[in-house]
């Protein structure tokens, strides 16, 4: 895939991975939209790359996702790269949270981790598929393939990802080839995500630097450092994975 000279909505651009990769876009000359919901954050992007576009937005709700497509349609029609980037994690034990709390905190999981990619990707392929070449790239998790314990929906949703991701590939693949859908398989990444916990963490430019190289190469399933060895122990030794990942 040619790396230059795209349109390219990046969600959750304004931190972490997602900011990583918009700046490695914003490099390498595309025009770059992010969206989050602290404005804050997204001024401060705004400020290192300064023809950065911004635009505010909670993927956990349907409005805002329209309004964000709107925006696209209108004013960024060339778009031809959407990052599914956005997450959140929540990590409890379902026998010690309050009930109403853990309600919240799974709808937020489910909407920002796996509806709002799915959501994204339909309402923007309309977008993508009149690009010569244009993109998809979602970003899961290693848990996708082998869970901890301590955040079940989080894993389910990467789960769900992974296997959408697979999905509609092969469809855009017999449907509209034109449209190269990647799914980025990250480990453990050192963003404020991950703060506080957790060892062996990579950088987010690590990440970047990875998921460009195999973009270049139209490899689709993007396997990011430690996913590699992780995908062959589970191959070989699944209770091993499972193991160490369970508490990971
Ligand atoms: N860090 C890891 O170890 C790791 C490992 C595997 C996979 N991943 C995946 O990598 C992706 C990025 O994670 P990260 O570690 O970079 O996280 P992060 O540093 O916490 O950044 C998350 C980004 O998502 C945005 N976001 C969160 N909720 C949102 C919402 N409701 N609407 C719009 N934007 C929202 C945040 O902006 P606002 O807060 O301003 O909205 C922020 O820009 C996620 O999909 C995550 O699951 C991370």
């Amino acid at each position: 895939m040619k790396l230059s000279g795209h349109t390219v909505l990046v969600t959750g651009g304004s931190a972490g991975v997602g900011m990583a990769l918009a700046r490695e876009f914003y490099h390498r000359n595309n025009q770059v939209i992010i969206c989050g919901r602290n404005l804050e954050r997204l001024d401060r992007a705004k400020q290192e790359m300064s023809n950065l576009e911004i635009i505010k937005c909670d993927l956990t709700k349907d409005d805002e996702i329209n309004r964000l497509v709107e925006t696209l349609t209108d004013r960024f029609s060339q778009l031809s790269i959407l990052v599914n980037n956005a997450g959140v994690q929540e990590n409890y034990k379902f026998t010690e949270i309050e009930p109403k709390k853990a309600l919240a905190a799974i709808d937020r999981e489910i909407m920002v981790n796996f509806n709002a990619v799915v959501k994204l990707s339909a309402l923007c392929l309309p977008i993508l598929e009149q690009k010569i070449e244009s993109g998809i790239i979602n970003i899961s998790s290693g848990l996708a393939l082998t869970p901890k314990t301590s955040a079940p929906v989080y894993c389910a949703t990467k789960a769900a990802v992974h296997i959408f991701s697979q999905s509609f590939r092969y469809q855009m693949e017999d449907e509209a080839a034109n449209v190269k859908v990647f799914e980025a398989i990250l480990p453990l990444v050192d963003t404020e995500m991950t703060k506080g916990r957790g060892k062996g963490k990579i950088s987010p430019q690590q990440v970047a630097d990875e998921v460009f190289e195999a973009l270049k190469q139209n490899n689709y399933e993007i396997k990011v450092g430690k996913v590699k060895l992780l995908i062959w122990i589970n191959r070989f030794f699944p209770k091993l994975a499972a193991n160490i990942l369970r508490r990971s």
